[in-house]
């Protein structure tokens, strides 16, 4: 699971998006949906998760504590609850890898559970701050050691109970929301998280589709503990996050027509779209329909300019993990883009402001990194060699730059595409990316 530094892509420069192809399931549900499954009393039927090595390590967690779940089967996962009290003690500490989700979520679901565990992920996951959320749930009651650091391992100790608490979020996290209502389960009295700005809602839609109480007031969320989880049926939607590369693949390369399906577009989510419609894209939304308490629709984008912009304080957190693709929009759009206010993406899988900025560098590009965001020139992109840091989403995002480049693009460190993105080199390839990949 670690990022083997041995994988490359490399793409040759030109070319043209068309076709139609639907992306792997989506991430956040994905962790949400064995979670949730393993919770309830029942059994869970899960269509279209995604076999990408995060949500592996979610299935595998729950799997060593107890839990028995068949498959994943081409996205089929079927979850045999054990009910609320019904986690075993994992005989050895859960890895985690690279996922940030299984760490920060399943910290707060394990700190009230009547056992210990020890949680430790890859290197740079190891890096990430876990204070976050260990310190919100100390508050609980709850006792969990870190390094000095603040970081992983996180050895969680039993303790007697946890107490509900109100608690007013620094940062706009899902993760952090997430961890504390999921820890609100198993605390005595009510549990409030309240966020400066609004994030991904997926555990509050899911708790509801399981049965469970949770109140929802603006950017309040509620819940009391000892309640219980129904099992329910699934079908997770394609992943946002893995469309917008080639949302922006398709919009940056001449002569482009291409229809994403079955795409989630959980209003928490699509700032991706937004940013890209202002920038000029051309991106329809077609077919809105649910899925199972999430909205979802096939896109249709096709080729057009784009000009720098501005981009809203309002969209940052709604389209967090896509700025790596939106930085290669921008560098493909006439005159400058500027990001603030995203000072977390340093703090992701690698420091998305560094490691976009000295790859789009790299490759020709006018990029500044600031403290909280980056101003970024449109201009020509040169062919050239890029160090994704092992980040998936940097990875895929210099992948769809080669479609403008004027020459050869190679990405290094690229074996993390596959935690959020199997089969990412075959699809892109099948809708014309001229991808290859050595080892
Ligand atoms: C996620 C929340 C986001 C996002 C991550 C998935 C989730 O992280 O970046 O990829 O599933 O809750 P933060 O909550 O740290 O912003």
């Amino acid at each position: 699971m670690n990022s083997s530094h041995a994988l490359n892509f490399n793409i040759k420069p030109g070319g043209k998006l068309r076709g139609s192809l639907r992306v792997p399931g989506d991430k956040s549900i994905s962790h949400r949906s064995i979670m949730f499954g393993s919770l309830a009393e029942g059994i869970t039927q899960v269509t279209g998760f995604l076999e990408g090595d995060d949500a592996l390590a979610t299935l595998n967690s729950f799997r060593q504590m107890g839990v028995k779940i068949e498959g994943p089967d081409n996205g089929r996962v079927t979850i045999h609850g054990v009910g609320m009290q019904g986690l075993t003690a994992p005989k050895e500490p859960l890895d985690v890898g690279n996922s940030g989700t299984s760490m920060r979520l399943l910290c707060g679901l394990l700190a009230g559970q009547g056992f210990e565990v020890t949680l430790v992920g890859d290197s740079s996951l190891s890096d990430r701050p876990m204070r976050r959320v260990t310190a919100p749930l100390k508050e609980m009651g709850a006792n969990i050691e870190t390094t000095e650091a603040g970081t992983a391992p996180l050895v969680i100790h039993p303790v007697d109970h946890l107490q509900g608490i109100d608690y007013l979020m620094p940062v706009a996290s899902a993760q952090v929301k997430s961890c504390l209502l999921l820890a609100g389960l198993y605390a005595k009295g009510q549990t409030s998280t309240t966020e400066p700005a609004p994030t991904r809602d997926h555990t509050e839609r899911m708790m509801s589709g399981f049965g469970y109480n949770i109140k929802r007031e603006g950017s309040k969320a509620t819940l009391s503990g000892n309640g219980r989880f129904a099992a329910c049926n699934l079908d997770i939607p394609a992943d946002i996050s893995s469309a917008a590369f080639f949302l922006v693949g398709a919009t940056i390369a001449k002569g482009s027509d291409l229809i994403l399906e079955h795409v989630g577009i959980n209003p928490t989510r699509i700032g991706v779209i937004n940013i890209l419609r202002e920038m000029g894209a051309d991106i329809e939304v077609l077919n809105k329909r649910d899925a199972g308490g999430e909205p979802v629709a096939d896109l249709h984008v096709r080729s057009s300019k784009l000009k720098g912009i501005k981009i809203p304080a309002d969209q940052v957190p709604l389209a967090i993990d896509e700025f790596p693709a939106i930085f290669i929009a921008a560098a493909c759009a006439e005159g400058e883009t500027i990001l603030t206010g995203a000072e977390e993406l340093r703090v992701k899988e690698s420091d998305r402001i560094q490691v976009m900025a000295d790859g789009l560098i790299a490759l020709g590009i006018d990029a500044k990194p600031t403290p909280d965001g980056m101003i970024i020139q449109g201009g020509q992109i040169q062919g050239g060699t890029v160090d994704s840091h092992g980040d998936h989403r940097i990875a895929m995002s210099f992948a769809m730059a080669a479609l403008r480049a004027s020459g050869v693009v190679t990405v290094t460190d690229c074996a993390n595409v596959n935690t959020s993105f199997p089969g990412f080199v075959p699809l892109a390839a099948g809708v014309g990316l001229d991808i290859s990949s050595t080892s």
